[in-house]
Formats: C-alpha cells, structure tokens, sequence
C-alpha cells in the first residue's frame, strides 16, 4: 500500500535509493548514509511531499516531491523516486508516481514536473504515464 513518508522511513529509503542507482550505471558512489542524507534535505523542505510503498511494514518504494509556487501557478516536481531493484517492473514505481498526479488533482494543481536524462531507462516509465517532453526548456552547466 501506498503511504505518507515519515522521518523514519529515510534511513531505509536511502537503502533503496543506493540499490536502485548503483554506481556501474550512474557513475555516483550512493551508499545507504549518503543517499539517506541527500534524501533528508528534501523531506526537510517545508512544501515536500512524499509517499512511501510498503508491504508488511517493510518500505520497498519512495517518491519525493515539492510544491512550488511560479506567479499565480502552482505547481509539483518529483525530486527523486526509487523502487527496490528486484521489484522493479511490478507496477510499484507507476502507483507511487498516482500518488503525486493524485495530490496534484487534490490540490487543484497546475501539473507535475520531473528531470530526468535521456539516456535513463525511466524516460520510457515517464512516457508510458503520461508524461511529455517540455518544450522550450533545455539544462544549462558550467565548470
Ligand atoms: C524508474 C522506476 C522508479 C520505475 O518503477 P517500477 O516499479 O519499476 O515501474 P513499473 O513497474 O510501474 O513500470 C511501469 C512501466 O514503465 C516501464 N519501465 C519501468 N522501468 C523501466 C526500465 N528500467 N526500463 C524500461 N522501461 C521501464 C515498464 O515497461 C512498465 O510498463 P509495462 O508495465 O507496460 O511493462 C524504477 O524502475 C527504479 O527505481 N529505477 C531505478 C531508479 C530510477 O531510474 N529512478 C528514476 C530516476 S529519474
């Protein structure tokens, strides 16, 4: 079932998110602590909006997300998601992100945003919910 996050599921929300981002694919060290802490700061966000799956008290899937107010617009990003690696593919990642489209009707909000890169694999989850590409918007960087 589909639940609020509370602070005590980010240690193991961290544990999923290092599984589910290992870094043979993401090139990024995630362990348990640093994902748990990287996580915290958005929990700790005072317009976040999270949702946990779980199965007999055990976590096995979180979405983090923000409110955000743009003039007279609100609307939500989705930080961050993660499914337990062995349970992917289940369905599980498709509820957690209802959950947000639901909070997102709920609260008569303009729409839900994400980034992600184009080479992920969750390009095509994105798209199979619903999801389209944002015109006009493109990721500046600078070293
Ligand atoms: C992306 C993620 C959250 C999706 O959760 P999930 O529980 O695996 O997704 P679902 O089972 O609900 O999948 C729904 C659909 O998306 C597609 N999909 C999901 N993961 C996919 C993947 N890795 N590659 C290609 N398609 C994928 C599936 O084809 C599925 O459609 P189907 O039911 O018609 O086969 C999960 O796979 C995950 O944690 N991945 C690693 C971390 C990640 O990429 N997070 C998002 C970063 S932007």
């Amino acid at each position: 079932m589909i639940r609020k996050m509370k602070k005590e599921d980010l240690q193991k929300c961290g544990e999923i998110y290092a599984k589910a981002f290992p870094i043979e694919h993401w090139g990024i060290d995630w362990d348990p602590d640093n994902a748990r802490e990287y996580l915290s700061d958005y929990y700790e966000q005072k317009k976040f909006v999270g949702y946990v799956y779980e199965e007999d008290d055990v976590i096995i899937g979180c979405i983090f997300a923000l409110s955000k107010i743009s003039g007279s617009k609100k609307e939500i990003y989705i930080n961050e998601m993660a499914v337990l690696p062995e349970r992917q593919g289940q369905g599980i990642g498709t509820q957690l992100l209802k959950s947000i489209l639901d909070y997102s009707k709920g609260e008569g909000l303009a729409g839900v945003v994400l980034y992600t890169s184009d080479y992920a694999p969750a390009f095509k989850f994105y798209e199979k919910n619903g999801f389209k590409l944002s015109q006009g918007t493109i990721c500046m960087y600078c070293e």
